[in-house]
């Protein structure tokens, strides 16, 4: 499993992200695609990307009862992303049922990542309002064994984490970590940041990069320093 940026296609139209993607020349990078484009878009701008010569992590988390989630993932592997997510909360039985409804007939199937405990969730909102009593550090790295019990590929974490991660799932196990920071960028609304090397060092698979690159005055310059400084 190669290291690799993906950047968050953060965008409200297909106009913009073609605007934008149409910059890569050269290689052409790995892209996040969210609830946003998806929504406004449809399938359609997966198709577009793809035909495009991008890998694909659509970011969509799904979480329902394992049957509808078994058939929704049939429909986003035929879409031929290269990841997708759901939410580890959905239970065991779910992540199963999501494996099945992904794998295709010929046995492949998209990368599968689970989100643990999202970023914005803190302890005493977990306390408060899920009524999760455990440190939220432990509950995070109960969700990761369970993706891991249930066949997923890995996790999205902070980089913070991915260490820990890769210490109670195994080094296989792919953490793919948003909050990555350029040293002489700005933070904006991440808290807890990193950049592209020290992300490297503590053993992330995958970064997730949005406005560091897609605000960049020179985005494909921003791109490439990522993957200097990431994948070396
Ligand atoms: O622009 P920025 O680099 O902050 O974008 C990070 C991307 O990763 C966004 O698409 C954001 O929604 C996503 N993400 C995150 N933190 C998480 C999970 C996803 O920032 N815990």
């Amino acid at each position: 499993m190669g290291k690799d940026v993906i950047i968050a296609c953060d965008f409200a139209s297909a106009e913009q992200v073609f605007t934008f993607l149409d910059k890569f020349t050269g290689k052409k990078p790995f892209v996040k695609i969210g609830m946003e484009l998806f929504y406004a878009e449809g399938p359609q701008i997966v198709r577009e990307i793809k035909r495009r010569g991008h890998k694909i992590f659509l970011d969509l988390k799904l979480h329902d009862i394992p049957n509808t989630v078994k058939k929704s993932m049939a429909v986003l592997s035929n879409l031929d992303v290269d990841m997708t997510n759901l939410h580890a909360a959905g239970t065991v039985s779910m992540m199963e049922a999501a494996i099945e409804g992904l794998t295709r007939p010929d046995g492949t199937r998209p990368l599968l990542i689970a989100v643990t405990q999202l970023t914005s969730t803190d302890q005493e909102r977990m306390e408060s309002d899920l009524l999760i009593h455990e440190p939220i550090d432990k509950v995070v790295m109960h969700y990761a064994s369970c993706a891991k019990k249930a066949g997923l590929d890995g996790v999205v974490c902070s980089p913070l984490e991915a260490g820990k991660v890769h210490d109670t799932c195994g080094a296989g196990f792919l953490t793919v970590t948003p909050g990555v920071r350029f040293a002489d960028g700005d933070v904006g609304d991440q808290k807890r940041v990193m950049t592209p090397a020290q992300a490297k060092e503590i053993g992330s698979d995958y970064i997730v990069v949005g406005r560091p690159i897609t605000a960049a005055e020179d985005p494909v310059a921003a791109y490439e320093r990522c993957v200097r400084e990431f994948v070396g």
